[in-house]
């Protein structure tokens, strides 16, 4: 049988997710998410060869949300180091990504560095490097994906004025001692990160480091030693969806993350990148469009690394 192009697959993806629209709900709990329309779709696809694809509403931009959270660790992993893993785990938490209950009961260490304790004690650590984190991740993801990128102000004004939850997450690890600022400022800065606006083709150039040994084919430049690399990929695959990360593991097979802006990347490593976004999220808050369209493509490609 004749071997689809990458423009072929992405066109018979975007036909095999049309029965997945309406299945979920754009994120309501952050109200400024709540009215993306819900028809959104797009697709891109970078290989590390040089090759880019897209289809769909790859070029609009959206909030990237909780894929913020891979630029902000491998940030604060380049400047700090391993020091990092003394304020966070790296195991998957089972639990949802805006859970307590785990964070009482081990002494304020977050499971992982993607659920939003562990991201809010990534950016407690980057506070130490920069008075603005969020400006540092939005500055990376730009070099990453070889254009400015912005922070959406509406958006990160619409998640503070809602965080409470992430407030108290802050708080406790504060009492803790695993953050060393202001819970307040913590949570500032996490929101302002959170709502940095990306699209599909500018998520799919920045993760390519992730595919590519560490070296950025965009930037022509090394981003990650190439165990980091590995290392990025092993959380991503075992922590990068949370609580729904075994039936995603199952279905994709591919290191990757979740954003409640209904955003996924994918990594397929020493080949390409996928990025894939459809606001409908399912009940753990991940895009049940973007899960259906990367479990096409990773089965029609052959490309799963399971
Ligand atoms: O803190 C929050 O709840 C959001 N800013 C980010 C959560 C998120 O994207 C989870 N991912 N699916």
């Amino acid at each position: 049988m004749k071997e689809l192009s990458i423009a072929e697959v992405l066109a018979e993806v975007a036909v095999l997710v049309k029965p997945h629209f309406g299945k979920g709900r754009t994120a309501d709990y952050i109200p400024s998410l709540a009215s993306v329309p819900g028809t959104k779709f797009g697709m891109a696809v970078r290989t590390v060869a040089g090759e880019e694809h897209v289809i769909g509403d790859a070029d609009e931009g959206f909030s990237v949300q909780s894929i913020t959270k891979v630029f902000a660790l491998g940030l604060a992993l380049n400047r700090i180091g391993d020091e990092v893993w003394t304020r966070v785990g790296k195991e998957p938490s089972g639990t949802p990504f805006n859970h307590l209950s785990l964070l009482e009961a081990e002494k304020g260490v977050p499971r992982n560095p993607f659920i939003n304790a562990g991201a809010l004690a990534i950016t407690d650590v980057l506070l130490d490097v920069s008075p603005d984190p969020a400006g540092l991740v939005r500055d990376f993801a730009g070099f990453l994906a070889d254009e400015p990128v912005e922070i959406d102000a509406t958006v990160a004004a619409s998640e503070l004025a809602n965080a409470w939850q992430n407030r108290a997450i802050a708080s406790l690890m504060r009492g803790q001692g695993t953050i060393t600022h202001e819970p307040e400022a913590v949570v500032a800065a996490y929101c302002r990160q959170c709502a940095l606006t990306m699209s599909c083709r500018q998520l799919a150039r920045a993760f390519l480091p992730l595919a590519a040994g560490g070296f950025s084919p965009v930037a022509q430049e090394t981003i990650f030693h190439e165990r980091l690399t590995r290392r990025l990929n092993a959380l991503l695959l075992t922590c990068g969806i949370y609580d729904s990360v075994g039936n995603f593991a199952y279905r994709v097979g591919l290191p990757s993350k979740s954003g409640v802006g209904g955003g996924i990347v994918a990594v397929i490593p020493g080949k390409a990148t996928v990025a894939v976004w459809s606001p409908e999220l399912d009940r753990f808050g991940t895009s049940v469009v973007g899960t259906a369209a990367l479990e096409a493509f990773s089965q029609i490609t052959n490309c799963s690394v399971l």
